[in-house]
């Protein structure tokens, strides 16, 4: 069978007799493609035991959010991070009511609270249960959370009633899953897309203590970065020396100088298809490096600096199918300048932003104006990850368009 469903998922699998239906589910989503790591709630284990699913998932499954051993094996942050979707099959009305309200006072509860992967659930539950209004107002409240409810289904239930409360069958749950991911992916025109970024200052050593840098704080990179990887994009950054956190499911190479930025840069150049460069590089580094630290001396003091290579340049020069956009940051004479190196970098694009005077270098705010070959658009000042999503569906749309005159 071709791989349909290549995904990290974690099922969460909450008490009620349907969790062992569960066995089915984490065979159906292996057999999809799917790596698959099983969580259990404490009632969960008195129907159905762990080691069912270990051996079906081929991991160990995780149940104890206080064990310092698990926890040092993979912890419950890192599994939050790893998974691609979270699935809970069967969803106890329990859970669904701890989920609501956003209780973390257990490994599964917990997960959900700690991922930006989306969440599904298959409802199990006796139909009193079901239709009871405390269950129904948290369904409204998880629905508006956008977390996707599958079923459940009606018919006979274990308790001998017949109603909606069983949880729909494994295959129809792969089933409403995998419709559910090409969904998003028709929402996601960069799904299978690689965006590769540089953010961030460059670091250019002049003994084992100093150095020369600027003030870029790389907010600007990493927030089109997380709007290219809403869109679907696999997203690599190239970053300078920052202190702002890894945004979630984005490749973060780490570098300090201009030369080092341009190496990882022009190295992982080959596998992307768009190239955003919001880096602040050095424009020069020095001739002769300390290597120890200088001593004060006479009272002038020179020091001999080189120009440093154009990573812009230099990739939009080398890889011509890449679709590169540049950054312009300028004091003054904005256009005049932003459309020269439009023309000069060979880019497809420049964004010009002001600078100086409070703006632009670490705010949180900034202003756009985006220039291509045959057109021009401002965005005035807004926060800086507002515009970095108006900015990528921009790319967006002159990428593709790029891509069908090539094709034409
Ligand atoms: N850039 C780069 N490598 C360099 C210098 C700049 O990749 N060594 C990129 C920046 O990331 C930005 C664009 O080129 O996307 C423009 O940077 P900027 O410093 O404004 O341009 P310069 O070419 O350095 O021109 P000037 O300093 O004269 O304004």
């Amino acid at each position: 069978m071709t791989k349909q469903f290549n995904k990290n998922i974690i099922l969460g699998i909450s008490g009620g007799i349907a969790a062992y239906k569960s066995a089915n589910l984490v065979r159906a989503l292996i057999k999809a493609g799917a790596n698959v790591r099983v969580c259990m709630t404490d009632a969960a284990t008195k129907f159905i035991t762990p080691l069912t699913f270990q051996a079906l998932s081929g991991n160990p499954v995780h149940t104890d959010l206080l064990d310092s051993h698990a926890e040092a094996a993979m912890g419950h942050i890192e599994l939050a991070r790893w998974a691609d979707s979270i699935i809970i099959a069967p969803a106890s009305a329990d859970i669904m009511a701890r989920l609501a309200h956003g209780m973390a006072n257990d490994l599964l509860s917990t997960l959900c609270l700690a991922t930006e992967a989306p969440l599904y659930l298959a409802p199990a539950m006796n139909r009193v249960m079901w239709e009871n209004a405390a269950t129904q107002a948290n369904l409204h409240l998880l629905l508006q959370r956008d977390i996707q409810i599958l079923g459940p289904d009606d018919g006979e239930q274990a308790c001998g009633e017949i109603g909606t409360g069983r949880m729909l069958e494994p295959d129809e749950i792969l089933a409403r899953l995998l419709h559910s991911e090409s969904e998003q992916i028709k929402q996601q025109p960069l799904h299978g897309k690689h965006v590769l970024l540089t953010a961030g200052p460059t670091r250019e050593a002049i003994d084992p203590v100093r150095y020369i840098s600027n003030r870029s704080s790389g907010k600007m990179g990493y927030s089109i970065a997380i709007a290219a990887r809403d869109l679907g994009a696999k997203v690599t950054v190239i970053s300078g020396p920052v202190s702002i956190s890894a945004p979630q499911k984005i490749d973060i190479i780490k570098v300090e100088s201009a030369a080092q930025m341009y190496a990882a840069t022009l190295a992982a150049a080959k596998y992307a298809d768009i190239f955003v460069a919001t880096a602040a590089v050095s424009d020069y580094s020095t001739k002769e490096f300390f290597s120890k630290k200088i001593k004060k001396s006479d009272e002038n003091f020179q020091l001999v600096l080189q120009q440093n290579a154009d990573i812009l340049s230099d990739t939009s020069h080398q890889f011509t199918d890449l679709f590169t956009v540049g950054f312009a940051a300028e004091t003054h004479d904005l256009i005049t300048y932003a459309r020269n190196k439009l023309e000069r970098k060979k880019l497809d694009m420049i964004v010009a932003n002001p600078v100086g005077e409070g703006k632009g270098f670490d705010q949180d705010t900034n202003q756009l104006e985006i220039i291509w070959a045959d057109g021009q658009l401002s965005l005035p000042e807004k926060n800086k990850q507002t515009l970095a999503y108006e900015l990528m569906d921009i790319i967006v749309e002159q990428y593709f368009k790029k891509q069908k005159t090539h094709s034409d």
